[in-house]
């Protein structure tokens, strides 16, 4: 079929299922819209519009001109689902966008009804008189976590430690098809926060603490997007969230205030922002936080002035959930929020409940001219332009071709590579790892047994919760599935009945599921009562101890290290925790690396690679078998030398088209240092991103000057800046460093 009757035909059905809609919700069609009338009568598509041969900006244009106020100001809002009362609320109000939050569901809970109830709310949508469709938006944060039977990915912490962005893409397609199959066109993900307190309760929410890793995870947001939105089924419109800061605030406290210099702010938050700009990720959420007192949704300056005016962002800007409301401290709208707020850049608002009072302050402050209607118009073409580009005016229902995805072999075996990939070892005493699938093993431990406990939060409901909540595959039952004779492996959870008589004790312990604030850790950060008394149990056996760490984050261990054999930093693995079982078998040689530091104890929180404090693991550690590496060791006094600085370069990811490197600048020499400079040959590589200083490119150098806060480095410092590249990672370039 040519590419003129596809577009034919898909215009066909909508004219019918327009329709049947307008029926159903009992609109009458409005003069200044010309389609619905005519598209009933089956005639040819009626306005420019709705024509997909037209560029998308010409479509916009034309829409925008018949829009009435109110369309437009309904484009602005974004409603959660069950607040619709009654559904043709959504209509009547002329709602642009629907979600469902974190504890959003339907029932029968699966993909299928889903899928249903996307479509129930477009068919509402395309029976208004312009006919313009809802986009629908989803946390699917490790998967699609709301839809009972689909594939839960690693947490981005796990994903962070596989340093593996190609990977990271393959399970963000993945998730996009998960999500296109029910129906639902927007994925408030990934989060691009760069935890810099692991007090923090979103920390698992990070890819990791320096700018790099995010920086190169957003191959996650091309996964979910395809190389632009609409090009191929499954194309998700992405989020790169929380702009800006999130994870940076003080304490670690979610939606707190992070204070920096803005030298220091864009270093170390802005990156994984400016990467997910080129990749052309098509909406940023903003995040609660503040920065230096203000908050985020209402500065005009880092949201107009440095994301969409510097950095160039085209999407659009949604606020997160009820945070325009949040604005002043006060529950409830009023008129200078939503001023603030939109003047300040946000284009859509998670309203998420009330949103007539919300459309009705918005009205009085757009017909006063306290919000400029070129600003409406400005944020209702981005979201329109999106809304095009993701080809929902062709096809605006659930692709149910991809509803047999969710949960489908293919994306658990994805998942349970990613699991593999993001363990990452600690401590291997005596080589007690890997295990022989002939060994009698005893498995203890909360966590053991419990998917709940491995999926963290953003499961089954926005806590996510321990227990039986989701399919999938147990650490115990990958256990099981992979030695000789299950009747040597024995359960208790407590650890109770073990003795010497085994080869090892397995425990699996950790943290119990959490989302956001509530999973902050302003005090103690070791394990419960629960997880202690099964440890000294199964210590008191005097058989050899292996630790499977579940967790959102490093935890204060310190004190129990010494009591174990082995120890696993299994992050959230999800759904397909035999990923875990294979690297306890050595079935997959343990290959993940630090995404953060490990603490040494919860009072030296706040610990970041390159703060001069030494952890109990460093950034990027991570054992193999085998051939080990060597135990971290502080790094040796340099002698002095005369050129003063050296600099190493480091590969530290690759994936289709590009890498990411890393350069450490050491002040060699026995005097302080004012400023640096490295050059090397960039053999034809582009610098797409770079950060912690600032690049020159002449002739075959390549030239990065220090940034004004980390020039100065006194005798033995080091300072590092990071980038992103085009194209294959070149054989480790000779980086000559100079002082400046
Ligand atoms: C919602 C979440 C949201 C949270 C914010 C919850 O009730 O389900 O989606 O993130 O509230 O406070
Ligand atoms: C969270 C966001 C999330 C939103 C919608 C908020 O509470 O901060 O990350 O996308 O809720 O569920």
């Amino acid at each position: 079929m040519t590419g003129r009757s596809a577009r034919c035909r898909r215009s066909a059905v909508l004219v019918s299922v327009l329709a049947a809609a307008l029926a159903l919700t009992g609109l009458t069609p409005q003069g200044r819209a010309p389609s619905a009338a005519r598209a009933a009568a089956g005639t040819a598509a009626a306005a420019p519009y709705q024509d997909p041969s037209l560029p998308v900006t010409a479509r916009v244009d034309d829409l925008l001109s018949r829009m009435a106020l109110d369309d437009k100001l309904g484009q602005m809002t974004q409603v959660e689902r069950e607040a619709l009362q009654p559904q043709s609320a959504l209509a009547t109000y002329r709602i642009g966008s629907v979600l469902s939050g974190g504890d959003g569901t339907v029932s029968p809970n699966n993909a299928r009804t889903w899928a249903d109830t996307y479509d129930a709310y477009q068919r509402i949508a395309l029976g208004t008189p312009l006919g313009i469709p809802m986009v629908y938006g989803i946390d699917a944060v490790h998967g699609v976590g709301a839809v009972r039977g689909a594939t839960l990915f690693p947490h981005n912490i796990g994903l962070g430690a596989t340093r593996n962005p190609a990977l990271v893409e393959r399970v963000g397609r993945a998730v996009a098809e998960e999500v296109s199959g029910t129906g639902i066109d927007w994925n408030f993900a990934p989060c691009l926060c760069v935890a810099r307190n692991d007090r923090w309760g979103r920390t698992y929410e990070s890819f990791g603490e320096t700018p790099g890793i995010p920086a190169s995870m957003t191959t996650y947001i091309t996964g979910l997007q395809g190389e632009r939105l609409g090009a191929g089924p499954a194309s998700v419109l992405a989020t790169a969230k929380h702009f800006i800061g999130d994870g940076g605030t003080s304490g670690g406290t979610d939606q707190g205030d992070t204070r920096l210099t803005e030298a220091e702010l864009r270093a170390v938050h802005l990156p994984p922002f400016a990467e997910a700009v080129r990749r052309g990720v098509g909406s940023v959420m903003l995040s609660y936080s503040r920065w230096n007192g203000a908050k985020l949704h209402g500065h005009r300056h880092l949201v107009t002035d440095l994301l969409k005016g510097e950095l160039g962002f085209t999407g659009f800007v949604v606020s997160d959930w009820a945070a325009v409301d949040q604005l002043d401290g006060q529950p409830g709208f009023t008129a200078e929020e939503v001023r603030t707020a939109v003047n300040a850049g946000v284009d859509m608002v998670m309203v998420p409940h009330d949103y007539r009072t919300f459309l009705s302050l918005l009205r009085t402050e757009v017909t006063s001219g306290r919000i400029p209607l070129a600003r409406v118009d400005d944020a209702n073409r981005r979201i329109l332009t999106k809304k095009f580009e993701l080809g929902l005016f062709e096809k605006p229902y659930a692709d149910r071709a991809l509803t047999g995805t969710v949960g489908s072999a293919g994306h658990r075996a994805l998942a349970r590579q990613a699991v593999r990939e993001s363990q990452v070892l600690l401590k291997n005493e005596g080589g007690v790892l890997p295990l022989d699938t002939s060994a009698k093993l005893f498995v203890a431990g909360k966590s053991a047994d419990d998917i709940g406990n491995l999926s963290g939060g953003w499961t089954l409901g926005w806590q996510g919760g321990s227990g039986d909540v989701a399919p999938g595959t147990t650490v115990l039952e990958g256990i099981r599935a992979a030695v000789a004779d299950p009747a040597r492996v024995t359960y208790d959870r407590h650890g109770h009945g073990v003795d010497g008589s085994y080869t090892a004790a397995v425990a699996v312990v950790g943290e119990t599921p959490y989302a956001e604030m509530h999973g902050d850790r302003p005090g103690a950060m070791g394990l419960d009562e629960e997880d202690l008394a099964t440890l000294a149990r199964l210590k008191s056996a005097g058989v050899p101890l292996v630790v499977v760490l579940v967790s959102g984050r490093p935890l204060d261990i310190a004190a129990q290290l010494p009591d174990w054999d082995a120890l696993l930093a299994a992050w959230l693995p999800g759904t397909e925790a035999d990923g875990v079982s294979d690297v306890l078998f050595g079935d997959h040689a343990p290959s993940g690396r630090l995404p953060v530091s490990w603490m040494t104890g919860a009072a030296q929180q706040p610990v970041n690679d390159g703060d001069g404090k030494t952890p109990l693991f460093p950034y990027g550690y991570g054992l193999g078998y085998g051939t080990q590496p060597p135990p971290p060791a502080p790094a040796p006094t340099p002698a002095p030398a005369p050129e003063g600085c050296t600099a190493d370069y480091e590969v530290t990811g690759s994936w289709t088209g590009g890498f990411q490197a890393e350069v450490t600048v050491h002040n060699a020499s026995s005097g302080p240092m004012d400023g640096w400079a490295v050059t090397w040959d960039p053999a034809g590589r582009a610098v797409t991103s770079l950060w912690n200083g600032s690049l020159a490119v002449g002739g075959d150098r390549a030239t990065v000057r220090n940034a004004a806060w980390n020039g100065a480095l006194a005798p033995g410092a080091t300072a590092s800046f990071g980038f992103t590249a085009d194209g294959a990672p070149p054989p480790s370039p000779s980086a000559s460093c100079a002082a400046s």
